[in-house]
């Protein structure tokens, strides 16, 4: 049989388990198996990128041909680290691998792109090749280099957020000029006049700096925003050299990547009330909360026994997961926890918001990592109204996404962000260490609240001790 004929079929197949990978990542419950589905995709698209390379029709791909046994260590290498870490990471550590890899991504498209411009190869397909080519440098070399200062800012390798006098007009002078570049790059190619080396070296350093100058101003709270966007950013990057090595399956998989990306980056700046351009280029979190001195009220500190208590005799009780509940690890105490109130008959929910904790799906992950049915596990808009029925609820290591301020405060950073309705529960318990605030910086109404106490300790310990008391009772 005709070898293309095979490429093409292997390339349309391997975009089919792709798309159907990501379909089955939309529940929790079948989103293991859409990663392996999409897994056995980017096996075959892989294998096959060989036999395109090998094949020795015109479309030849000398640079696979010639450099195997490169490639093959390079393969070994990579899939050897990637086994090797994925294996290990700590269940908090996955932004960070998320923003590794969405890095490497982007550096292998501007790697596509670097060889395509550099051996002249884009430049003599056209303008629209050479222009793609071009785009897609900037793109993914933009990707790369903005991941990595994500990963070092999410690993707490780089803490300090720099912002430079004028940021936006240096990385305003920076774009331009690496556009100038890209334009002069394809115009003297284009035309058949020499391309300089420097001149393309040169674009790629530009696009480099402009993606770490982008992405230090931004706060750490904010990277899994900005790793979406960059990971948007890829999938474009890898879809524009697609068309450049006429691919289908990058183009395929840069597409939906690319549209993936750009969606989720879209919720979730929705989910914050904020739009992306704010997370880009505002200091969110970093001044404090404004005007939040008048809370009336004071914090009641309650003993973690007395919150016990109180929801054994409960009949509907309703958990929300935070950012603070993954620090301390507490997912399988508190679903210990959560057995025992089951089997006295209480009615358990856990109540998710869309952007508790520091990454999409951080909270799911957690609970499912302990064993939590996915049936008593909820969304915001399907749980919120169930708060004003809701004998107890209790709030472990969440602090923003459960601050009423979002609902009427105008002046808070917070305002217009939808937030889980706790303060509306007869009884609300809230388990965090101290009297820190949450992530932006303002004070939480709800801890003030006549009908909150506030359960103060490392989330772990706290559910320990809830624990020992349930027990205690029988
Ligand atoms: P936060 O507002 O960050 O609050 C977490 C709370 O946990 C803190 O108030 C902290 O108080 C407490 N805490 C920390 N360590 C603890 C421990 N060991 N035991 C008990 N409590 C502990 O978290 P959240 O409510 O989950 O909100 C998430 C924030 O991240 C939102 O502002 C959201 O906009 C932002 N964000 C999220 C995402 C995604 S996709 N998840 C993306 C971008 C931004 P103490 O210090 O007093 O203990």
């Amino acid at each position: 049989m005709d070898t293309s004929l095979i490429i093409e079929g292997a390339y349309f197949i391997a975009a089919l388990l792709f798309i159907y990978g990501l379909k089955r990542m939309a529940s929790p419950k079948t989103a293991r198996s859409g990663i392996v589905v999409a897994g056995w995709g980017m096996v075959l698209a892989v294998v096959v990128a060989f036999l395109y390379g090998l094949d020795v029709n015109e479309r030849a791909q000398p640079h696979v041909a010639l450099n195997l046994g490169l490639v093959m260590i390079a393969l070994g290498l990579g899939v050897g680290w990637a086994w090797y870490s994925g294996k290990k990471v700590a269940m908090t550590d996955m932004p960070q691998m998320v923003a590794l890899y969405n890095g490497m991504g982007g550096g292998a498209a501007a790697a596509i792109a670097a060889i395509e411009l550099f051996s002249g190869n884009a430049q003599s397909h056209g303008v629209v090749v050479s222009v793609l080519a071009v785009l897609g440098g900037l793109i993914g070399a933009v990707a790369l280099s903005g991941s990595l200062v994500a990963w070092a800012k999410l690993d707490g390798r780089m803490s300090k957020t720099i912002r430079l006098p004028g940021q936006q007009l240096i990385n305003a002078v920076l774009f331009f000029a690496a556009l100038g570049l890209g334009a002069a790059i394809t115009t003297a190619g284009v035309t058949g006049g020499e391309v300089s080396m420097l001149l393309i070296s040169l674009f790629f350093i530009l696009a480099l700096v402009l993606g770490v100058m982008l992405t230090t101003p931004i706060g750490g709270a904010d990277m899994p925003v900005v790793i979406s966007l960059y990971n948007a950013f890829t999938g474009l990057a890898v879809a524009f050299e697609g068309f450049v090595l006429q691919n289908p399956a990058m183009i395929i998989a840069g597409t939906v990547v690319g549209s993936a990306g750009t969606l989720l980056t879209l919720m979730m700046a929705k989910a914050m009330n904020r739009p992306v351009s704010n997370v880009i280029f505002s200091q969110f979190g970093e001044s404090g909360g404004e005007g939040d001195s008048d809370i009336e009220g004071s914090m009641k500190a309650a003993e973690a026994s007395d919150a016990a208590i109180a929801m054994y005799y409960a009949s509907k009780v309703i958990i929300v997961p935070g950012y603070g509940l993954a620090v301390a690890q507490a997912q399988h105490k508190l679903y210990e926890f959560v057995k025992l109130l089951q089997k006295q008959g209480v009615d358990v929910k856990f109540a998710i918001h869309p952007v508790a904790g520091r990454m999409p799906g951080h909270m799911n992950v957690l609970l499912a990592e302990a064993g939590v049915p996915y049936d008593i596990i909820h969304d915001l808009e399907d749980i919120n109204e169930d708060f004003a029925q809701a004998d107890v609820a209790i709030v472990l290591g969440a602090n923003d996404v459960v601050n009423p301020a979002a609902r009427t405060r105008k002046s808070s950073p917070i305002y217009g962000m939808p937030i889980l309705n706790v303060d509306m529960a007869h009884q609300a318990y809230v388990v965090k260490r101290g009297q820190g605030k949450g992530y932006s910086g303002v004070e939480n109404e709800l801890f003030y609240a006549e009908n909150t106490s506030m359960v103060y300790g490392d989330a772990q310990k706290v559910m320990a001790q809830m624990i020992e008391a349930v027990k205690s009772l029988g």
